[in-house]
């Protein structure tokens, strides 16, 4: 390693230029130490552009007190970003999780500024993104200049998923623990729309599951499957059980047999230290995981997602509640259509069939004003929610509509059922 190439957070300030457009390390792979310096020093910035999807940590730069300084362009939005796209201070660009590599490389989205977290380099001189790849290896190769936070206690996990140290144009030595992501509390709600995707899920199928309880709640419902594989976006605490118990064992998968893929993890010290030098663990680009077109070379594909509201053509939004951007597509359609091309691949959208402790049904009419369709009612497969399981693909929108009412909260269905007789 170079030692010029050594430096300290501070000395990563004046490598910054005003205005540019940088991108951060993804999600647990957040390089806080460079953030940490942009923000007490925020006087020598002026409308520097920070792009990124998931972010772990408090996301200061998108407070009110950085106006003028940084601008958040959210490609996902997060927990600790959703303020700033209420307050107009951050924006929100639509693209598919597959396609954001490409906008760093095609010139839609060109980037001055790559700050990454890595692990040490091995004898190779090869160091991993570790916990993620997605599209922060794209950035590191499209960037202008690479800022490598080389942490210490960053994994070293398999796959396409390294860069070799004499890409990095500047190395900032580190020593943190990766930041955690909590597991959400499983309900019964959620423990019933868990046992409704498992009866939907056979021996053998390769799954994507998205993150948080509903996910969590379906792979606690699968103790009695047998050979399952994973080939996911992200993967979480949620797997580790059913490696352990041998359900997932990834041996009847197409591709990849034998291994777990994802394109990055994010959960406890736990999950990362049990991939860390992992043989059975590997993560690769998110243009080749999440491609529809990889995804379906897995025959019995199944992917599970949740979402905001259901319309009763079986429109799907995941990601606006009206004009109120709270999320964003992150890999949902890369999955729906993938699963929908693969043989015998199946779709879950699967949600709590309320929001806001019951006081607003999930399936409506109308989607409401502003909201942005996520999964079209052309790609929409399965619905479940405690309730049960609406099979849309095949059916009319007369049909849709009943099947939808027959999985709604009870207390909503003569709404729903007048709103039916009005319309059809
Ligand atoms: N109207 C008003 N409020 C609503 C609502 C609706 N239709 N639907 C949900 N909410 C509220 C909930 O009540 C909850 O607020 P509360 O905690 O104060 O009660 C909040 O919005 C979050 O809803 P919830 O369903 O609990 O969110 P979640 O954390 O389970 O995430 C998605 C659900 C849809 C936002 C999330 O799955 C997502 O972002 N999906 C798109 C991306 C994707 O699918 N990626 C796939 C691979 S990771």
């Amino acid at each position: 390693m170079k030692s010029h190439k050594i430096i300290t957070p501070r000395d990563a300030l004046s490598l910054i230029p005003s205005p540019s457009r940088i991108v951060l390390g993804h999600a647990a792979a957040t390089p806080i130490r460079v953030i940490d310096a942009m923000i007490q020093e925020k006087q020598r910035f002026q409308d520097v552009e920070i792009v990124h999807m998931l972010s772990l940590g408090s996301a200061e730069y998108t407070h009110a007190s950085m106006l003028g300084h940084f601008k958040h362009n959210a490609l996902f939005v997060g927990g600790n970003t959703r303020d700033a796209i209420k307050r107009k201070q951050a924006e929100y660009t639509p693209c598919f999780f597959f396609e954001v590599p490409s906008l760093f490389e095609n010139g839609a989205l060109p980037i001055d500024v790559a700050i990454v977290q890595v692990s040490l380099p091995n004898e190779d001189g090869l160091c991993s993104f570790g916990v993620s790849c997605d599209y922060t290896k794209a950035a590191a190769r499209c960037a202008e200049i690479v800022i490598a936070e080389m942490n210490q206690q960053m994994p070293w996990v398999h796959g396409n998923n390294t860069i070799h140290v004499d890409e990095l144009d500047y190395i900032i030595p580190c020593d943190y623990p990766l930041a955690c992501l909590e597991q959400a509390p499983i309900g019964d709600v959620e423990r019933a729309i868990g046992q409704h995707c498992e009866s939907l899920i056979k021996d053998g199928d390769t799954l994507q599951l998205g993150i948080g309880a509903i996910p969590d709640a379906v792979l606690m419902s699968l103790h009695d499957k047998k050979d399952l594989g994973i080939h996911s976006e992200m993967i979480s605490d949620g797997v580790l059980s059913l490696i352990k118990s041998g359900v997932i064992n990834n041996r009847l998968k197409p591709i990849n047999t034998g291994k777990i893929i994802a394109t990055f993890m994010m959960g406890s010290k736990n999950l990362y230290d049990f991939a860390h030098n992992n043989p059975m663990i590997e993560l690769h680009p998110v243009e080749d995981v999440n491609h529809p077109m990889v995804i379906m070379k897995h025959d019995h594909f199944v992917s599970i997602n949740s979402c905001l509201q259901v319309d009763f053509m079986g429109q799907v939004s995941a990601e606006s509640i009206g004009f109120n951007q709270f999320s964003g597509v992150g890999g949902q359609v890369d999955y729906v259509r993938g699963a929908s091309l693969a043989r015998n691949g199946r779709s879950i959208i699967a949600m709590p069939s309320t929001a806001s402790k019951e006081r607003m049904s999930r399936i409506v009419p109308l989607l409401e004003t502003g909201s942005a369709v996520t999964t079209t009612r052309n790609d929409v497969h399965f619905v479940v929610t405690e309730y049960g399981i609406a099979q849309l693909k095949g059916k009319s929108l007369s049909e849709r509509a009943r099947a939808l009412i027959n999985i709604a909260h009870p207390k909503f269905r003569d709404e729903l059922t007048r709103a039916y007789h009005s319309r059809f």
